[in-house]
């Protein structure tokens, strides 16, 4: 494990944990997808017996449900003439092109084509492994053999009553990895979302940053201080002071955790000593410069409370909101302006730059 203190804030606390780079050992926006990763490709609710177009990694995908209920991805692409399926229907388990009538089998097999007497053996629709886990379904749109379902990543609290869990969703037009760069910064939070997460004396906070197996993980407390709007109005405790602490980890290239809690030292009768949030953001990109991406913000206490659901909808949208327009105005310059994409980086960007420097080498190693 490789564990910096960044509490100095120094630039050596960066350079002295790493080791000299060759120029664009860092993942930006032009590295190529990474594919051999389990990604969200829908909410499990989206996908139904109306089969749903959805691009992914590039890849014009279908989605859609067997009559048992399993889901089921494959090309959004004809073999024959190109005609996207999600535009034809499902007669039982087959996907019927809306061109000339060929159908697809669940397996991506032709099982029929109206002008022949018998299927063509050679047509067949590419498919990919695709599995339910609680509000999501996870695709694998990478080497089909080393698509191991352990490898999809725990998020077990989204499907556990005990958690109440509210969500939302955009679409953004920007590259996902500039997307796990600001989810692993926690320097912007007093500036780019003053009224929600950001506290000065949470900013000054000590943390340290550290890898674990292909993962960065940044772990924070801070005691007896003021609670954040987002987590003390909730708990209606707004008026103590408290111990906070946080885990937030780049978990894959699909997924990044934040596990926060909230302990106030002396509750009132009755109420918890401890309050835990956990938040959940699920992206894939969609193009190299778009991203499909759900959040949802759990918590361990009142499940099901409208009002704390309405209060906890608002502000994470709010505050995820800001994150997407900050992504989209950095890409439009980035995009737009004629000098190549540069970064001036410094000790306080280091997980960020943990993360790209993993996402580069994952990415490498696909190219290989
Ligand atoms: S394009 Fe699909 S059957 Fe012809
Ligand atoms: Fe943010």
């Amino acid at each position: 494990m490789n564990t910096i203190d960044l509490s100095r804030g120094t630039d050596e606390a960066v350079f002295a944990a790493m080791e000299p780079r060759e120029p664009g050992d860092f993942a930006n926006h032009a590295t190529p997808l990474i594919r051999n990763c389990w990604y969200a490709c829908a909410c499990a609710s989206e996908i139904g017996r109306i089969p749903l177009a959805r691009k992914l990694l590039g890849i014009e995908v279908v989605l859609f449900r067997t009559e048992a209920g399993a889901p089921v991805a494959m090309r959004n692409r004809c073999p024959h003439r190109s005609f996207p399926l999600a535009r034809g229907k499902l007669v039982g388990d087959r996907l019927v092109c809306g061109y000339h009538g060929m159908e697809f089998g669940p397996d991506g097999i032709c099982a029929h084509m109206p002008a022949l007497t018998q299927a063509p053996s050679t047509a067949t629709v590419q498919t990919f492994p695709v599995l339910d886990r609680g509000p999501l379904t996870w695709i694998w749109m990478g080497a089909p053999d080393l698509a191991d379902e352990a490898l999809i990543p725990d998020t077990s609290w989204l499907s556990d009553p005990a958690w109440g869990t509210v969500t939302g969703s955009f679409h953004i037009k920007s590259d996902y990895v500039a997307m796990h760069e600001n989810l692993i910064d926690q320097t912007h939070f007093p500036f780019l979302h003053p009224g929600t997460v950001g506290t000065p004396e949470y900013a000054r906070s000590k943390l340290s940053v550290s890898t674990e197996n292909n993962q960065v993980v940044i772990r924070r407390e801070l005691k007896d201080a003021p609670p954040p709007g987002v987590y003390g109005k909730p708990a209606n405790i707004m008026h103590k002071r408290v111990d906070r602490a946080s885990e937030a980890r780049f978990v894959s290239p699909a997924l990044h955790t934040a596990f926060a809690s909230v302990r106030d030292p002396a509750p009132d009768p009755g109420q918890p000593s401890l309050y835990r949030y956990n938040i959940t953001h699920v992206f894939t990109p969609e193009t190299n410069n778009s991203i499909h991406y759900w959040w949802f913000n759990s918590r361990d206490y009142r499940p099901g409370d409208p009002d704390i659901d309405r209060f906890m909808f608002e502000a994470h949208s709010q505050a995820y909101r800001e994150d997407v327009e900050a992504l989209e105005w950095i890409n439009e310059v980035v995009r737009s302006d004629g000098e190549a994409q540069f970064d001036l980086s410094f000790a306080p960007d280091k997980p960020g730059l943990m993360a790209r420097r993993i996402m580069y080498r994952l990415s490498a190693r696909e190219a290989r």
